[in-house]
């Protein structure tokens, strides 16, 4: 079905019209990316449910929450599994890109890993390498904050969990940046064919970077991720080395830059608003709240996207079977029809069902990892560096998608 961009036929729902009727692609720009709440309100008000043109034809958009816990309950219906090779993987990544049953039966199998007790165990070193990165900034008094602390300190804790030597931090950084971020690696347009050759090449590289560590860690067992991956089993099985290497393959992407955005979004948030910062260093047992309110407005991940797999209809949208479903995370975070003061950053609320890990059966399945690292690295942040702010002039490039900068150049200083 071909649609013009901006059109609304009157049995295809609530299109987004004037607003956004260039479609999903306006939706994913630096600018919304920096400020991404007006839009998405604006959005909610176009209607929970709304047809646009997506990247690769009509498509559906989703931003109430109503609609979005509709998308979640029904994997069947709204299917994240039939296209792959987005990031050079040469097989669907598990288990993001698998549908139940086989997606729950990875789920039951990994899950214990990741479980609040079980990450635990990365209390200390997580809190060793937040000290040692700002004890490396010395008496400097500007930094950037991305490139010094953001994106290595999340490879680094990944390191660690894998029993890795912190020597491979800039091999870990290419490939992660290789498949993540080719474009801007290369200089050239996203649609170039060297892009995806890179990708592919550098995808491969993973394969082989993960083969090797996983054959040394079949002759000797570590206590660490890999080897409970390689002992991990349900009903007698245990995984394949293939589907070991999907999962370690999704590790590098889903684990990394969804840290790093969310510790540049925050630290932009808290440089920006010096009265909720000081609220921050005057009560630091509160950070748990602290998290998952900037979680809820900040959504790292602003969206994640299905494909429907049959004719049906969404809060009275009609939805075709094939088409793709992009799911505003974000929009769904800051509705106010669900949260009454759901635009006010609140550090005390007592409730918070926010859903910037996802929802449904593909929920993030290293929230409690997420969620220990970020509680740390704020806390022991503020304990040392109460004073920052962006550096004056600067406008930060955030990417949209998983919100996350490349360079944030921040003063450290007194009583800024
Ligand atoms: C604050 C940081 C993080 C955020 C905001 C985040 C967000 C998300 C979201 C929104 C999803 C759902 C994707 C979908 O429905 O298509 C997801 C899934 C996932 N996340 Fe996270 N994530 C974070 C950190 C992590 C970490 C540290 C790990 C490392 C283990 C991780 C591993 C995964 C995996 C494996 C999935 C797929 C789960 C499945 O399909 O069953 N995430 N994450």
């Amino acid at each position: 079905m071909a649609e013009e961009p901006g059109s609304t036929a009157p049995d295809e729902g609530q299109n987004a019209g004037g607003l956004y009727g260039g479609g999903v692609v306006q939706l994913l720009t630096v600018d919304v990316a920096r400020n991404p709440q007006p839009v998405f309100k604006a959005l909610i008000e176009g209607g929970p449910v709304q047809r646009m043109t997506g990247l690769a034809g009509p498509a559906v958009v989703a931003t109430g929450r109503a609609a979005i816990d509709e998308i979640f309950k029904y994997p069947d219906v709204y299917s994240s599994a039939g296209h792959f090779g987005s990031l050079g993987n040469v097989r669907p990544l598990i288990p993001i890109e698998v549908d139940p049953p086989e997606q729950r039966k990875y789920r039951k199998l990994i899950n214990p890993i990741f479980a609040p007790q079980a990450v635990e165990r990365w209390r200390e070193p997580v809190t060793r390498l937040v000290h040692e990165l700002i004890d490396a900034f010395g008496d400097a008094e500007e930094i950037d904050y991305a490139k010094q602390f953001s994106t290595p300190l999340p490879s680094q804790i990944f390191l660690t969990l894998l029993g890795l030597p912190i020597e491979d931090l800039p091999t870990f950084l290419r490939l992660k940046d290789g498949i993540v971020r080719p474009s801007v690696l290369l200089g050239l347009p996203p649609n170039h064919p060297d892009v995806k050759a890179h990708q592919q090449a550098i995808a491969q590289e993973i394969y082989a970077y993960y083969n090797k560590i996983l054959d040394e860690r079949e002759l000797e067992r570590k206590d660490d991720l890999l080897s409970h991956l390689l002992d991990a089993e349900i009903d007698g099985e245990k995984l394949t080395r293939d589907e070991l290497l999907d999962i370690c393959f999704l590790f590098l992407t889903a684990g990394l830059d969804t840290i790093s955005a969310s510790l540049e979004t925050f630290m932009a948030y808290l440089a920006e608003h010096p009265e909720r910062r000081a609220e921050v260093v005057a009560d630091p047992d509160n950070i748990d709240n602290v998290v998952e309110e900037l979680l809820r407005w900040e959504s790292p991940v602003m969206l994640v996207s299905r494909r429907a797999t049959r004719d049906t209809e969404l809060q009275g949208c009609p939805v075709h079977k094939g088409e793709q479903v992009y799911v505003f995370i974000g929009a769904a975070n800051v509705d106010s029809n669900d949260l009454a003061d759901a635009d006010e950053v609140r550090f005390d609320r007592t409730v918070n069902r926010h859903i910037a890990f996802g929802g449904g059966v593909h929920r993030c399945l290293g929230s409690h990892l997420a969620r220990l690292e970020l509680r740390i690295i704020l806390r022991e942040w503020h304990s040392r560096i109460p004073h920052y702010r962006i550096k004056p002039g600067v406008k930060l490039d955030i990417s949209p998608g998983v919100r996350s900068v490349d360079s944030f150049p921040m003063l450290l200083g007194k009583g800024e």
